[in-house]
């Protein structure tokens, strides 16, 4: 590889979980700090991260199209940009990614993006430079601090995952389950709130898991922090994903009765409804064990919305099994959900066993899935009509005048009425569409 200009100007692509949003967010500022700029709506960058994920088929080919895409708008601008590739496929599939795309000068996993500096100065030697370590916290201590962004920030209290299902990637790309320290997450709540924030979103693969040592060195969960996060002034509304069944606590439950800041919401995947495939899936609860779970914290919290990730076409799911998914479904009768087609990957337990289900029936089997959680949203959306909540300005609407946030129960809610971006406004939910509801904002 020849030696490369500095780039003066980047552009982030993240494909993946909302951790992977956050990670991306946390690449722009190191390169910010390095006077690099993001790249101009619409203008080719010097240098481009390909932020990737690896949990699903689909989204891990997309690297390798984008790289052949970025030479040929090379090619044609007369000028290749400095590519690298971050992210879990990086992690995943690093050294694949260097034989295969002689264009990329950088390949760096999600736990070692701190180094990213290092490895430019290395690209632009003309080296080629690859990082697939996971030393966890010492990533965190190294980046820059906050930077100013929307109302709305993500903060990563926890990362990496010990549960092994065994169709998923995450324990693999993302290593163990770590916990960043009490007052690190305290630290850089404040500094979010400084730029703005108005909404954290905590986040985790294993959220609930997350446990530290408090100020006054008590060991506390999840709950425990987001009561003193809730202390924080300006911080108004405290949201986190993705929760773990098997690592909810009683404290955490009960937070959600007592923190007023506490959104009522919560994603809790499944993944299926029926014991022996939540079994092949090593998933390490029941149908009935999650459902009691869900009770609890109805309890806690009546009007609490509920969300979660679904998977058709497990090997050997029969088509009784997939009607116990549809049972369940029915039964919490979800907010909103993400649904998917298993796709095997390589290296899980899940992608050699016998009974590989055929591509046709997974499709017929998501969609029937997505049309029964379509119906649940949209009932879900009329039965908020004539509630009163706050709605957290996020953007402009498609026309002017308009503006669209977040319900607390995370609905996109539209209204038209003087407001600007972070306000939280209060309205009256007066339509439901099966994707969003129009708010009235009450006169005086
Ligand atoms: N840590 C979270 C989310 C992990 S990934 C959790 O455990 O819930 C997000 C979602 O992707 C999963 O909940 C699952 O529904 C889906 N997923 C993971 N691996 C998959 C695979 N191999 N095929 C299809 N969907 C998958
Ligand atoms: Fe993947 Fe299961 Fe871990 Fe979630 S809990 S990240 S689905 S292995
Ligand atoms: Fe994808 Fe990695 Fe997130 S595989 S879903 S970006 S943890």
């Amino acid at each position: 590889m020849k030696p490369q200009t500095p780039p003066k100007t980047y552009r982030v692509k993240s494909f993946g979980c909302q951790m992977n949003v956050y990670d991306g967010e946390r690449m722009a500022e190191l390169l910010g700090e390095r006077g690099i700029a993001p790249a101009p709506e619409g203008e080719e960058a010097d240098l481009v991260i390909l932020n990737t994920c690896h949990i699903r088929e689909k989204a891990a080919e997309k690297v390798y199209s984008d790289i052949g895409r970025l030479v040929l708008a090379g090619k044609e601008a007369g000028k290749q940009p400095m590519i690298a590739v971050a992210g879990c496929v990086a992690q995943a599939e690093g050294e694949e990614i260097m034989a295969r795309a002689p264009a990329v000068s950088i390949v760096v996993g999600p736990q070692a993006y701190h180094r990213l500096p290092e490895m430019l100065d290395k690209a632009q030697k003309g080296e080629r430079a690859t990082d697939t370590d996971m030393p966890a916290i010492a990533k965190f201590d190294a980046l820059p601090a906050r930077k100013k962004r929307g109302p709305s920030a993500f903060l990563t209290v926890q990362e990496g995952c010990d549960k092994f299902c065994t169709y998923c990637v995450v324990p693999y790309t993302r290593g163990a389950e770590i916990s960043r320290p009490f007052k690190h997450l305290v630290d850089e709540a404040h500094k979010l709130v400084e730029a703005g924030a108005k909404e954290i979103t905590l986040l985790g693969q294993n959220v609930n898991a997350w446990r530290g040592e408090d100020d006054k060195g008590r060991q506390v969960g999840l709950g425990g922090l987001i009561r003193v996060l809730a202390g924080i002034d300006g911080l108004e509304r405290i949201r986190y994903t993705t929760s773990h069944p098997n690592d909810m606590d009683e404290d955490l439950i009960a937070a959600h009765g007592e923190v007023a800041k506490l959104m009522p919401y919560l994603h809790l995947p499944v993944q299926a409804g029926n014991d022996r495939i939540l079994k092949a899936m090593n998933r390490q609860h029941t149908a009935d064990s999650y459902l009691k779970l869900i009770e609890k914290f109805r309890a806690a919290r009546p009007d609490i919305a509920l969300s979660g990730d679904f998977i058709v076409g497990f090997p050997g799911e029969t088509e009784a099994e997939f009607q116990d998914t549809l049972g369940i479904v029915d039964e919490v009768r979800y907010a909103a959900c993400f649904s998917f087609k298993y796709s095997p990957r390589p290296g899980t337990p899940a992608a050699s066993m016998e009974g590989q289900i055929a591509p046709e029936v997974m499709a017929e089997r998501l969609q029937r899935l997505q049309q029964r959680i379509g119906a649940h949203q949209y009932a879900f959306n009329q039965a908020s009509v004539g509630r009163t909540c706050t709605v957290l300005v996020e953007r402009t609407g498609r026309h002017p005048g308009q503006w669209l946030g977040k319900s607390p129960w995370l609905q996109s809610v539209w209204f038209e009425a003087p407001a600007a971006i972070g306000d939280l406004v209060e309205v009256e939910l007066a339509e439901a569409g099966p994707n969003s509801l129009k708010g009235l904002v009450k006169a005086g």
